[in-house]
């Protein structure tokens, strides 16, 4: 099939990439000429591990293109695919301006049947919205051209999109077109084959499907955190309660780890947007506004633990910090809770070493020149001059580090863990004092 691709940031590049791998023929058009500039060569703006190939190898095969070039591109596709950016506004909801400037795109160089996807995650009415915007365009050309929109949310995890997209738990379609949903269907065929996992809905729930499951798994974890903070008090082990109740089919496993604070470009925001979506509404969601509540107290957990061994005022500490992306598989620091201990830390005095396998580039950029933080080369090197070592991020290789090395370097051996990485019953072992969360069992 033709397949157009509005946006090629992340959501856009895996659509197209992975839609082409299957045989499709792909566009994907972005207005940034640098970036596009660096796709043609099969060269990839973004860490996400799996993703250089597909695209190097639809690029080398001629199925995916990429290009700047507006009309060029919205004549490519019978389907459309909108993956821009929706950025909070400072109220909180999805600002929509780059959709609907894709959608009057669409409609202003149409001129046969097209499919208008909303890819991008989009408050429950947009759909109403990219319709008439489309029709507007048409209209001002006095052109009448059949279309259809779609709302097809992504449920893609940073660091695992490009599996995530070739092994859908399912697909949400939201259509009121019959000839749309056909070609929906036989789109995600070759994603879907053992299991019919194509779940075709009215548009608006297909919208709220993406704000419910973002906005559940973000409750799982807030509501883990809190349990955690408890479990220290009551001298009860969260990672041991957690596997108590996961056991429980109802409950299942996933998503329930204790922790630094969720961040990403996702939960923050999503949470937020539904949050403003039900005040504008005339209702007050509380269990998720107590989520978002306690997920900005959680961000702070590890910098309270600092506190409490070494005191509030900072002055002459160093820290080691291993971790700065929000989670690991990503360089990705958007809303990371790095961001906020680095800051607190700093701001008491203390002197910050960072280390990241991936997200250093990104971290520079972020932290910008903050005096007290000094990024180094290594996680060993970290450690050099530290009074703690402060784990923020579960990259594979934090899990078995050398911990006599950790203890012979470190000024006090001191590992304050934000993801619970090791065994205190090991740690007390080795003379390490060891601060999880939520690890009160003695
Ligand atoms: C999420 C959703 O999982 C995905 O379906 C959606 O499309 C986009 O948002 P992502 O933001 O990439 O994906 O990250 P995810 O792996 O879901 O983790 C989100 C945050 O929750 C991370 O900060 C992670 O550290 C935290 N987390 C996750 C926990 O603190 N505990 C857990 O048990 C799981």
């Amino acid at each position: 099939m033709k397949v157009t691709v509005i946006g090629s940031g992340y959501v856009g590049l895996v659509t197209g990439a992975c839609l082409s791998d299957m045989g499709n023929d792909v566009v994907c058009l972005d207005v940034d000429a640098r970036k596009i500039g660096l796709l043609q060569d099969g060269k990839i703006p973004i860490y996400e591990p799996g993703l250089q190939e597909v695209v190097r190898r639809n690029v080398e095969a001629g199925r995916l293109h990429f290009t700047t070039d507006v009309p060029a591109a919205v004549q490519h596709g019978t389907l459309q695919f909108i993956g821009v950016g929706t950025p909070p506004d400072e109220d909180g909801s999805a600002d929509l301006q780059y959709v609907i400037a894709a959608a009057r795109s669409i409609g202003r160089h149409m001129t046969d049947y097209k499919v208008v996807i909303d890819k991008s995650t989009v408050p429950v009415g947009t759909a109403a919205k990219v319709k008439a915007a489309v029709a507007e365009e048409l209209a001002a050309r006095g052109q009448s051209v059949d279309f259809a929109v779609v709302s097809n949310p992504e449920f893609l995890k940073e660091g695992a999109a490009v599996e995530d997209f070739m092994r859908p738990d399912r697909v949400v379609v939201g259509a009121d077109d019959e000839r749309a949903v056909l070609l929906m269907r036989a789109l995600y065929a070759p994603f879907t084959r053992n299991r019919d996992r194509l779940l075709v809905m009215d548009l608006a729930s297909a919208e709220f499907t993406k704000y419910a499951a973002n906005a559940m798994l973000a409750t799982r974890i807030s509501f883990m955190n809190e349990l955690a903070l408890l479990a220290e008090r009551v001298g009860a082990d969260i990672e041991l309660v957690r596997r108590g109740i996961g056991s429980d089919p109802r409950i299942g496993t996933q998503f329930l780890y204790a922790g630094a604070g969720y961040g990403g470009s996702c939960f923050p925001k999503d949470v937020k947007a539904l949050v403003r979506a039900a005040q504008d509404n005339g209702i007050t969601l509380q269990v998720l506004t107590a989520v978002e509540e306690a997920n900005e107290r959680q961000k702070k957990v590890l910098v309270d633990k600092v506190v409490r061994r070494f005191g509030e005022d900072l002055t002459g500490r160093q820290f080691a910090l291993w971790g700065l992306a929000f989670k690991p598989d990503t360089d990705d620091m958007r809303e990371a809770p790095s961001r906020v201990i680095v800051e607190e830390l700093i701001r008491r005095g203390a002197d910050v070493a960072a280390f990241d396998p991936v997200a250093m580039h990104e971290a520079r950029r972020s932290f910008g020149d903050l005096p007290g933080l000094r990024f180094v080369a290594d996680q060993a090197a970290a450690l050099q001059g530290s009074d703690a070592l402060l784990i923020v991020t579960e990259w594979r290789q934090f899990k078995s580090p050398d911990f006599e090395q950790i203890k012979a370097t470190l000024r006090q051996p001191v590992i304050i863990d934000g993801r619970n990485l090791y065994d205190p019953g090991l740690m007390a072992s080795l003379g390490i004092e060891y601060v999880g969360i939520g690890r009160g069992a003695r």
